[in-house]
């Protein structure tokens, strides 16, 4: 990474026109705790959508959305048809969620084009800033959506009948956030040169090697099921337990007994419950009805494979008289990342004086699969004590600006080659 061009568009990010920019996105969606609940396809999701919109217009940037409402804001290159050099992330939040998870690969983006503009450097390729809808999974399920029918691995069509906590469903709910926005439409898919997404790392390593610069190699791969236990509701103070179809209790046995199954001294798996509804729910009434989630993951296909083929024989062995009904919703292979973008990202970051490592992601991204489309990788940043999915989240505006600039020297490398 040599490239003057690429450097000076580095120095020109500016820190703390970027962490105004994620202060003002975080109002959308905010929550008494700090953080955001900015759920996929939702008002605080469209507010997110329109600012972000009214930025870019201000910027002579176009602005375009396809059928699955993923949104691109694009910079011009010199070669008006060559395929972009693509970056972005997600504008959506988990239900606790903080400021930067998603945001700030979209906010990251949106600075290195705004740099360019304001230094008035220009690309061979155009760059393009996405922000793929329904990252999080957290409303509509699977995640990773947008990016998923980007890349052809799902289709719009499956989709529009998931419905969120509330029976809502997500076709509607993707027409009003579309017809919100007075944008061109675009068809879903295209070329893209390479692919490269800013996040913060979500976990503890950065910040305890104290490191700003993550360069990741791998997403380890995920697997997500729904699990629906249907016992007997029956009166809490006359049956007998011998008579009772206990739908919470066996699926408390469910769970308990995957985790045994799941033990692993390496710390390596990753096995999380994180939603179980009881019904009807009410004190006295035996429990005739149980939803949860399972989400599986694990850096190794084989190991996530063999070991979530074990789920579903473990459920009915613990069905204590329940009918179990076991479905995969989504499953993404561990995806590596390409070696000369994570080369590129490492460069970038040396060529500005700042030490990197190597890492694998164990959360999710879009970039994974947009990494079957074109070379990808992503760069990753610290955040205090590694936590996200949580209204904490925090991270510093000098380790936010660091990463965008090693972005900014990696997409302007890319769109000039
Ligand atoms: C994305 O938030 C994930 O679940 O990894
Ligand atoms: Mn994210
Ligand atoms: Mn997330």
């Amino acid at each position: 990474m040599s490239s003057e061009i690429a450097l000076k568009v580095a120095q020109a990010v500016d820190e703390n026109r970027l962490w105004q920019r994620l202060m003002t996105m975080a109002r959308h969606g905010a929550t008494p705790k700090g953080g955001v609940n900015r759920q996929a396809l939702s008002a605080e999701d469209r507010a997110a959508r329109a600012e972000l919109t009214a930025w870019a217009t201000k910027l002579g940037f176009a602005v375009a959305q396809d059928d699955a409402a993923n949104l691109y804001v694009r910079r011009a290159g010199t070669e008006a048809e060559a395929p972009p050099v693509v970056t972005g992330s997600h504008l959506d939040s988990q239900p606790t969620g903080g400021k930067f998870d998603g945001a700030y690969g979209v906010l990251a983006g949106f600075e290195v084009l705004e740099a360019l503009e304001r230094a008035g450097i220009k690309t061979k390729r155009p760059i393009e800033v996405v922000a793929w809808t329904n990252e999080e999974g957290s409303r509509f399920q699977p995640g990773a959506m947008g990016s998923a029918i980007y890349a052809g691995k799902y289709r719009l069509p499956d989709h529009l009948n998931s419905v969120d906590r509330d029976g809502v469903a997500l076709g509607p709910e993707l027409a009003a956030t579309l017809k919100a926005l007075d944008v061109p439409r675009r068809p879903i898919g295209g070329a893209v040169t390479a692919y490269v997404e800013a996040h913060i790392e979500q976990g503890p390593i950065l910040e305890s090697q104290q490191l700003q610069i993550g360069a990741v190699t791998l997403v380890q791969g995920s697997r997500r099921y729904t699990i629906e236990v249907t016992g007997e509701e029956a009166h809490a103070g006359t049956t007998p337990l011998k008579l009772r179809k206990d739908a919470m209790k066996a699926a408390a046995a469910i769970v308990l007994a995957l985790e045994q199954a799941f033990d692993d001294p390496t710390d390596t798996v990753r096995y999380t419950v994180g939603r179980f509804d009881v019904f009807p729910g009410s004190a006295n009434t035996v429990p005739g009805r149980v939803f949860f989630t399972i989400d599986f993951r694990h850096p190794d296909r084989a190991t996530l494979t063999t070991l979530t083929d074990k789920i579903e024989g473990i459920a009915k062995a613990n069905a204590r008289g329940c009918e179990v009904k076991v479905t995969r919703i989504s499953d993404v292979s561990p995806t590596p990342f390409d070696p000369a973008v994570i080369g590129l990202v490492r460069a970038s970051a040396a060529a500005l004086n700042m030490p990197s490592m190597e890492m694998i992601s164990g959360a999710g991204h879009d970039a994974m699969h947009i990494a079957h489309l074109c070379p990808t990788g992503m760069v990753f940043v610290p955040c205090a004590r590694g936590i996200s999915h949580n209204e904490v989240e925090s991270a510093t505006p000098a380790d936010l600006a660091a990463g965008a600039r090693v972005l900014a020297a990696t997409l302007v490398e890319l769109a000039n080659r």
